[in-house]
């Protein structure tokens, strides 16, 4: 099998998708978000990318949640930090979403065969289903409004690094990722907490999200678009 790093949403009419396994990553915090909170017991995400549509859903029993530039927007139920998602009264929930980056990744993903929501806090629950899989693999990274990030390069990095031996590649993208995950993997945070989000988060007082978002495998669950454009957990 053959794997690839779409380094930004923006990149993605580059890559065909057809016929294979997108992997979306927003480690900050999108897929982290979704994540968590399929593992914690919401029941149903909802990606949107339109914030009017996003409101729209709250009258159909969606919890709705918004975040515009890392901060929540006003009038929606929760912002993109993962502790709203981890909340025990968002079991059973169903949540629609939109987030600046996340979501758009999603929606430039939709051609592929299946798309498979990645994160560090699930990443080799990824690396297991997509062997399972069997398909070419393209990670998708969210990136900041079309720039490729530091974080989302990374998790590229380590999900190669977890599937090497069955997956061949001539990305450099791909290789870059590698080259940064293995000068990085030992002491992640100290990279991370250098990247321009970061900044960003800190700056809105939410850098409590970061640490969790940096832990790796906190969860077994591995969060799948299904054929209604919902993100459910998968059964593998
Ligand atoms: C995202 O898409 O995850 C957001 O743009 C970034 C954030 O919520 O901090």
């Amino acid at each position: 099998m053959n794997i690839e790093v779409c380094a930004s949403p923006d990149l993605s009419g580059l890559f065909d998708l057809e016929g294979k396994v997108a992997v979306v990553v927003d480690i900050l915090r999108a897929t982290s978000c979704m994540t968590a909170g399929i593992a914690e017991g919401v029941s149903a995400i909802r990606p949107v990318s339109d914030l009017e549509v996003c409101r729209g859903l709250m009258s159909e029993d969606y919890v709705g949640a918004a975040e515009r530039n890392g901060a929540k927007v006003d009038g929606f139920d929760i912002g993109n930090s993962p502790f709203s998602y981890m909340d025990p009264e968002m079991k059973g929930a169903k949540v629609a979403v939109t987030t600046t980056n996340g979501t758009v990744a999603i929606e430039r993903s939709k051609s592929a065969e299946r798309i498979i929501i990645g994160s560090f806090l699930n990443l080799s629950s990824v690396a297991s289903y997509v062997r399972k899989l069997g398909l070419d693999v393209v990670i998708v990274c969210a990136g900041w409004k079309g720039r490729p990030n530091l974080e989302d390069t990374l998790f590229a990095g380590a999900l190669a690094e977890k599937l090497a031996g069955n997956y061949e590649s001539s990305c450099d993208s791909l290789l870059m990722a590698k080259v940064l995950w293995e000068k990085a993997k030992l002491d992640l945070s100290a990279l991370v907490y250098k990247s321009a989000h970061v900044a960003r988060l800190k700056r809105l007082n939410i850098g409590k999200d970061i640490e969790l978002c940096m832990e790796i495998d906190r969860y077994g669950v591995v969060p799948e678009v299904n054929a209604e454009g919902e993100i459910v957990k998968a059964i593998f």
